[in-house]
């Protein structure tokens, strides 16, 4: 089992970061000299995948521009010998193959990922990053999902333990049985529930590794009352009715939630410490 493609659904309106993100995407707030996406391209880098397809709508298109070729730039700091200022951007852009695809309506998480369905085969696994959720740690955080993966040949999802009173924030996984103290068998999601209906305190990180059939899932799923599409009913329905079986691995790392003001802040003090 190879991840060949991760997506990256990052078409949200961005709407904590208002008025900021009328112009500029979240994804590309800095961590020190870097946009946030950034450090998500070099997990994907690092998980040993070759392909990262943005999910963008059309005010979105700066997140794809990061990642091109500026010649002009380029050539000019080289003839001033500073080129190297540029190295961890070409690095990324030799070693990923980076594509877009558009999500029209903004209709939730599980919508954004069904509009990349064309770039998988019947047989391939999918990987998703959250562009939000940035993990600092010493495996990359969707590495340690895709091993977890092969050897279950089975979706896998990223959790950690958050306290009860933030869960409300979160997916909270049903544990059905507890295979190791890294690693549970999910029966099920409850999307955002309030403290005292949360099934547990295990919150889903924005890292996912799902069996083919999560596109055939996303067809069959309904709106919530929200009115958006949610990748956790698809979890749902994998394992209601397809007869899937879903694992939720908690992630090592420490990880920062860059999609609020306080998360972004509190990832910059910490990039900045590492230096
Ligand atoms: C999304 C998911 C949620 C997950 C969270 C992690 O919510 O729907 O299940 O726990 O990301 O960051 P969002 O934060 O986009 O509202």
């Amino acid at each position: 089992m190879k991840i060949k493609t991760v997506l990256i659904p990052a078409a949200g309106l961005g709407t904590r970061f208002l008025p900021y993100t009328m112009c500029v995407p979240k994804e590309m707030l800095p961590l020190g000299n870097k946009p946030a996406i950034h450090y998500i391209a070099e997990e994907v880098v690092n998980s040993g995948v070759e392909n990262m397809c943005l999910i963008i709508n059309k005010d979105k298109q700066l997140l794809a521009d990061y990642f091109k070729p500026h010649q002009e730039l380029e050539a000019l700091l080289q003839s001033r010998g500073k080129i190297s200022a540029l190295s961890p951007i070409i690095e990324l852009r030799s070693k990923l193959s980076i594509s877009t695809c558009e999500q029209r309506e903004p209709l939730g998480l599980g919508h954004a990922v069904l509009m990349a369905e064309k770039y998988f085969g019947a047989d391939e696994f999918i990987g998703i990053m959250l562009p939000d959720d940035i993990i600092d740690g010493e495996e990359a955080g969707l590495k340690q999902l895709i091993e977890q993966a092969r050897k279950l040949n089975a979706s896998v999802i990223a959790v950690q333990e958050v306290p009860l009173s933030a869960i409300s924030a979160y997916g909270s996984i049903i544990i059905k049985q507890v295979i190791n103290e890294d690693l549970v068998e999910i029966s099920g999601v409850i999307e955002k529930p309030a403290a005292d209906k949360a099934p547990s305190n295990l919150a889903i990180i924005g890292r996912y590794v799902f069996c083919p059939k999560l596109f055939t899932a996303l067809h069959n799923i309904k709106k919530s009352a929200s009115g958006e599409y949610q990748l956790t009913d698809a979890m749902d329905f994998m394992i209601d009715h397809m007869g899937e079986r879903v694992f939720a691995y908690t992630i090592k790392g420490k990880r920062y939630d860059t999609g609020t003001p306080t998360g972004w802040v509190d990832a910059v003090n910490g990039f900045a410490l590492k230096k």
